[in-house]
């Protein structure tokens, strides 16, 4: 739809952008901090580990005070679990309440809310060695965590994700570093594993909503809209089967509480339902959200999968999705470009997904994730012209305006990623921030914080609330 007048950006919009703990503290095993799953994990070839990374543990101040030259509003980031309880249970670790109530007052004090993900991939590792989310003790542990960090925090914090891309850590696990093989076998357990995150997010947005009644709380998957590869209404049907997997199994349970149809008939082919135990359901559909936050990188296009009878395909990484059997089949996009690391680009499927979301749940919307990952490079004169970035960002801004235009409820947007860190499994050369930090893969050289083009760019975007992009 073409509008005459576009709506300007809200007064109040929650311009800012996002991290997460293990990808941009370091610090993995200092001032008490146990190890996560993915202090522990194996890392692909060639690519850097977990325990420094940006080092922002010990630079906050000065990244904070970057975030704020650009006129952050808010500031996305996560914490570790293993910070505030080393063994994801137990006793509290003061010194990382102390990290966390530094950081927190250190954003208010330059008027950034801080919006907080409770868990965003780095699962304790003596969690796991117990069975991680396959044991219903991990559900209590998150509770009594999330409980920790609204008695806490829950004085200066309004805005609350519970888990970061659980649909991601499903099903793709294997590109995350968190399961550690694909395959038919491991697909029982792992939606096994997701009843228990569900009833986990069930519980601390209820929880949330008691303790801190003037705070807003909900869950961050990654969602994105699914084309069909042609008008064969097989491509269509396989394009629905997909999002209703990839995405709705995800949210209509957080929001109105009862598994998706079609991916429950899904789990049944599949031999995959979870066991659900007496209980379950009234505490699954007890709770609700405030709002969907979600992570947008590109859209994905599938066809029919004939292949009925053969192997399980790959699992593919969050944005690649390359086929699951009987279901639907990877396919590529011919309108879309690509980015260096093979992800589309899809700024108009950034308005389509708002718009699919705002219907289906007629919620506020918040953009915890959207950015371009690309090989930066350092210029002489500590210049980093990433114009690209700029294109990139500028285009689904433009989007997400006309969604607003549209009537979508949209209260911010969080580009990936406020500074440079490690990507999930591309090391630090996949560089997404607005200030870059210098080190390579494993030279650590000084780790100075030097500003990029976009920081500039964001900046003016930000004063003039999105009117000059
Ligand atoms: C999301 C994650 O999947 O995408 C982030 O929430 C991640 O943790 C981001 O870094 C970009 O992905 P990648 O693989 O390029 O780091």
């Amino acid at each position: 739809m073409y509008h005459k007048k576009l709506k300007l950006f809200p007064k109040d919009f929650l311009w800012g952008a996002s991290t997460s703990a293990y990808q941009v503290e370091g610090g993995w095993n200092e001032d008490g901090k146990g190890p996560s799953v993915m202090d522990i994990g194996e890392h692909p070839a060639n690519t850097s580990d977990f325990k420094i990374t940006s080092d922002h543990y010990h630079h906050y101040k000065e990244d904070v005070a970057l975030l704020a030259e650009m006129g952050f509003k808010v500031y996305r980031f996560s914490i570790a679990w293993t910070r505030i309880f080393p063994k994801g249970v137990g006793e509290i670790n003061k010194k990382g309440i102390e990290f966390y109530n530094n950081l927190i007052n250190e954003l208010l004090s330059h008027n950034i809310e801080p919006i907080i993900t409770m868990y965003h991939f780095d699962l304790p590792q003596a969690l796991q060695l117990k069975g991680g989310w396959s044991n219903r003790e991990t559900i209590d542990a998150f509770e009594n965590y999330g409980r920790t960090l609204f008695i806490n925090y829950g004085d200066r914090v309004k805005y609350w994700l519970t888990i970061n891309e659980q649909n991601m850590m499903i099903l793709h696990g294997s590109a995350l570093g968190i399961v550690d093989s694909d395959g038919e076998s491991i697909q029982k357990k792992l939606y096994q594993q997701n009843h228990h995150m569900l009833l986990a997010q069930a519980k601390v947005m209820k929880l949330c909503h008691v303790m801190c009644p003037n705070a807003k709380i909900g869950p961050a998957p990654n969602i994105t809209s699914i084309y069909p590869a042609s008008s064969k209404p097989e491509d269509v049907l396989a394009a629905n089967n997909w999002s209703s997997i990839r995405n709705w199994l995800y949210l209509d349970m957080a929001v109105f509480g009862r598994y998706n149809t079609v991916a429950w008939s899904f789990m049944e082919e599949k031999g995959c339902t979870p066991k659900i135990e007496p209980g379950d359901m009234e505490v699954l559909s007890g709770a609700k959200p405030d709002f969907i936050a979600f992570n947008y990188y590109c859209t994905a296009t599938v066809a029919e999968s004939e292949n009925a009878h053969s192997d399980r395909l790959s699992t593919g990484d969050q944005q690649i999705g390359l086929g699951e059997t009987g279901v639907y089949l990877g396919a590529v996009n011919p309108n879309l470009p690509k980015t260096e690391f093979g992800w589309e680009i899809d700024p108009v499927g950034f308005r389509i997904t708002l718009r699919e979301l705002n219907e289906r749940y007629n919620l506020p919307l918040l953009v915890t994730e959207n950015g371009l990952g690309a090989f930066d490079k350092l210029e002489q004169g500590n210049v980093v012209n990433d114009d690209y970035r700029i294109d990139f960002l500028r285009n689904h801004i433009k989007q997400a305006q006309l969604a607003i235009t549209d009537g979508v409820k949209l209260i911010g947007y969080c580009p990936w990623s406020a500074i440079d860190l490690v990507s999930t499994h591309q090391g630090f050369q996949k560089r997404y921030g607005f200030v870059y930090v210098n080190r390579d893969e494993f030279d650590l050289r000084d780790l100075r914080r030097i500003k990029k083009k976009s920081f500039f760019w964001y900046k003016n975007v930000i004063l003039t609330n999105g009117n000059n992009l």
